[in-house]
């Protein structure tokens, strides 16, 4: 039976086949995720992956809806499985904001579905960093998450030779196209148009924007100005006074695909452009509003940064650590007699924190050992005898022979 297309499988390490995907990996790259967040003072949240089909249909945009893995539940319920995670935290957020103090920072780690067409770097289902800070509208914050999103992908070892935040604002679009005598009612199917530009051939580009009294050319002076807005130019002056001025750049070509976005948009990309975007994020200051029904009006903004992007990112730049799980002690049983006092040798060490593999059934010494070589266990244990055990460093090779009461305390 295979599995879906576009879902993955996740295989300890070493992998067995090129097509699958590694669990070290994954948790290496969730574990650099949460010690940012929390070295920002991000604090965790999650919410249900299933969610009533209307939280997304009315407010994340055409483009996610389409993707949508929807159906009827057996109590006849609409519902959708998240392609993304912000409209649940606005929910969230919303039903009790007032036991947490403002601004609020949270950090999640869901798995999200997107019935998108499977291609490099884009799947159906993905795993998506999402950093969201709700009650400030200055763009302290901006920075603030900005400096995050930086310091996220430095913890890899990434550097600012290998990637780049593309920094823009809807708010100078949003100018742009009421002065250009857009109509407020297409404002975002002009954002659309904005956000596929470097995917769409010149010809439909022109023939789309002209369709809404606009011209490539125009557009394309606009991007290329590239003159920073007052809000923009604040979030640089405070990357640049924490030395992070050469991770972004102003890019008036990024603006975000989903529609609740307000203000300030950014996405990050490495630097070659081989890759799609390793991240995206932005303001979106009605949308808890929206989501509450007019209750809760909190200004709102965060990013989400997906895992196979990054993963192959890390990977084209040799940045993955070598993952193997360590043993720290095998404890070789050669006298089934000693069995039982092995089992409760083996349980102590464990108990005190230790790695430790021994042999489930009877076997021979010289396999035992070849075991704990293959596992390239650190140290060895023997018992002596029902008091004694002697331990064996396997790499200074010194042995000790001692009670089996202080084992612990012999494994420095
Ligand atoms: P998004 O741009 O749709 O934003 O997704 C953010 C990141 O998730 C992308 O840059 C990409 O790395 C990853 N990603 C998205 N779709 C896929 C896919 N099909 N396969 C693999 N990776 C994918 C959002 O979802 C916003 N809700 C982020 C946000 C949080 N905005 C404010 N707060």
């Amino acid at each position: 039976m295979e599995r879906l297309p576009g879902f993955r499988d996740f295989y300890p390490e070493p992998l067995p086949h090129q097509d699958v995907w590694s669990a070290d990996a994954r948790q290496h790259i969730f574990d650099q995720w949460r010690t940012t967040a929390r070295r920002y003072g991000f604090r965790e949240y999650d919410g249900p992956p299933l969610e009533p089909l209307e939280l997304f249909t009315t407010k994340s945009g055409e483009e996610i809806v389409g993707q949508l893995f929807d159906f009827e539940d057996k109590g006849k319920r609409h519902i959708a499985l998240r392609p993304e995670m912000t409209p649940t935290l606005a929910r969230m957020v919303a039903a009790h904001e007032r036991n947490y103090k403002k601004p609020i920072k949270w950090f999640a780690i869901p798995q999200l579905f997107r019935y998108e067409k499977q291609q490099k770097g884009r799947l159906r289902e993905h795993f998506q960093f999402n950093a969201d800070l709700i009650g400030e509208t200055d763009p302290a914050a901006d920075a603030e998450l900005i400096a995050l999103l930086i310091d996220t992908l430095r913890g890899f070892g990434l550097t600012a030779e290998d990637f780049v935040i593309r920094l823009s604002s809807r708010n100078a679009w949003q100018d742009f196209f009421k002065h250009g005598g857009g109509d407020r009612a297409h404002e975002y199917e002009f954002f659309q148009i904005i956000d596929k530009l470097e995917r769409t051939p010149p010809e439909e580009a022109e023939k789309r924007l002209s369709a809404m009294g606009f011209t490539l050319a125009g557009v394309t002076a606009f991007i290329q100005s590239g003159q920073p807005s007052a809000e923009l130019e604040c979030i640089l002056q405070n990357l640049a006074a924490r030395g992070l001025k050469d991770f972004v750049k102003i890019d008036y070509q990024v603006i975000r695909g989903l529609a609740y976005y307000t203000g300030v948009v950014f996405e990050a990309f490495d630097r070659k452009g081989e890759f799609r975007a390793i991240a995206g994020g932005g303001r979106y200051n009605n949308l808890v509003k929206l989501i509450s029904g007019g209750k809760v009006d909190l200004p709102a903004l965060g990013f989400g940064m997906g895992d196979v992007v990054l993963l192959e990112l890390l990977k084209a730049r040799g940045l993955l650590p070598k993952f193997d799980a360590p043993t720290d002690v095998y404890v070789l049983i050669e006298d089934e007699a000693l069995r039982a006092i092995s089992l409760k040798l083996v349980h102590d060490l464990r108990g005190a924190g230790y790695a430790v593999e021994y042999s489930l059934t009877p076997a021979k010494p010289e396999k035992q050992f070849k075991r704990a070589q293959e596992l390239k266990a650190t140290h060895t244990a023997r018992l002596e005898n029902d008091a004694y055990v002697r331990i064996r460093n396997s790499k200074s090779r010194d042995e000790i022979v001692t009670g089996l009461e202080g084992a612990a305390n012999h494994l420095g």
